[in-house]
């Protein structure tokens, strides 16, 4: 039976992981801590690796890994910005599950929006206080609304379908605009200038850090309700501070947030909240934080585990893992592996 070694676990990981595991042949160890060089130790003797969004799976970790005998790294999430891809080439395999829900992401995005624009998180707080004001919780119509949505793969263009079935006009900007999409695809700036509404949906990486930053602040449509569902560095945290209490920016939605490693999915209640740009965010009317929660669906978990084993499996059964990442680029989208599976 092969043993893999599971980082950052947690309740609601194991009951699918167990059961598409001991059907498939595989052990899974369960260590609540996350995979860094400093427990990188408990996976010697194990085959494989599973990790999640912040384990931090850097050259060091992967150096060491290879060194025990640990083939594969089996990331059960479809972002790959914590790993070192490129220096896994040639010493450890890299897979992903690159589609688990993306309508469980996209629909959480949206939750998000209409919670935010329709107050719903203050009239919950307020009713179950017996308070039955009204005041401050005006909202607006999502119908002939403008939203723009950066990054239509998977999750962007399902979001761009809900919103159409709003009523709202979809603008949209992707770096490999998709043909087939059906979407109106304008420069980035124009985007900007014109969402009422603007949705996250690209990858993390060093053209997108700080998509929305400093720089762009300006551009954005005055009271734009900013949504980031994606990875927390897309925008810069301390700018989006600056944007609300301007004005510019009427709310924001974040599912992630820059520092969040640090802090997303553990309990802080009862504690000192030590990270002071996401405490001010919080105490914002108009921020609404979830915790990295967008993937959290009955159905994306089964499906997250189901295609971890099946990667798995592959690999050991004959070298050749699905879902392989790309090691020699970071744009698995412009690689030629769409056409060959492998770009290596
Ligand atoms: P995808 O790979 O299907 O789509 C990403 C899109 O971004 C592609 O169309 C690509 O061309 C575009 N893109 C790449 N570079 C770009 C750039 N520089 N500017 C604009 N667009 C660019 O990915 P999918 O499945 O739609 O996921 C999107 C993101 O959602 C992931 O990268 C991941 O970080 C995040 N995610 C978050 C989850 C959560 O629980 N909050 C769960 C799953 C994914």
């Amino acid at each position: 039976m092969y043993q893999i070694a599971f980082f950052d676990a947690k309740p609601y990981d194991r009951p699918a992981f167990e059961a598409h595991g001991a059907a498939a042949g595989l052990s899974f160890r369960f260590f609540e801590t996350r995979l860094s060089v400093d427990t990188v130790e408990l996976a010697r003797g194990c085959d494989g690796v599973c990790v999640f969004v912040n384990d931090d799976v850097n050259a060091a970790v992967l150096d060491r890994l290879a060194g025990f005998g640990v083939r594969i790294v089996a990331l059960r999430c479809a972002g790959y910005n914590n790993v070192d891809v490129r220096h896994a080439f040639g010493r450890v395999h890299v897979v992903h599950v690159p589609a688990y829900s993306p309508h469980a992401v996209a629909e959480h995005a949206m939750a998000l929006l209409l919670t935010s624009i329709r107050r719903i998180h203050k009239a919950y707080i307020r009713t179950r206080d017996f308070n039955f004001s009204l005041d401050g919780l005006t909202g607006f119509d999502l119908y002939g609304k403008t939203v723009g949505v950066v990054g239509t793969g998977r999750i962007g263009r399902i979001f761009a379908d809900i919103c159409r079935g709003f009523g709202m006009k979809v603008l949209a900007f992707d770096k490999f605009p998709a043909a087939d999409s059906g979407l109106e695809y304008v420069p980035l700036d124009r985007l900007l200038a014109e969402s009422d509404v603007i949705s996250l949906h690209c990858p993390l990486t060093d053209e997108t850090r700080h998509l929305i930053g400093r720089d762009s602040l300006d551009k954005l449509k005055k009271g734009v309700v900013l949504i980031n569902t994606s990875r927390g560095a897309l925008i810069d945290a301390e700018a989006l501070i600056d944007g609300i209490k301007s004005r510019r920016i009427g709310a924001a939605c974040l599912d992630v947030y820059e520092e969040e490693s640090d802090v997303f999915f553990h309990d802080f209640s009862g504690h000192i909240m030590g990270d002071d740009v996401l405490a001010r965010l919080i105490s914002m009317p108009n921020v609404i934080v979830t915790s990295h929660q967008a993937f959290l669906t009955n159905e994306a978990l089964n499906n997250i585990a189901e295609t971890t084993v099946a990667n798995l499996l592959s690999f050991f059964r004959d070298g050749q893992p699905d879902n392989e990442l790309c090691y020699r680029c970071d744009r698995i989208e412009s690689c030629r592996r769409a056409r060959s599976q492998r770009c290596f």
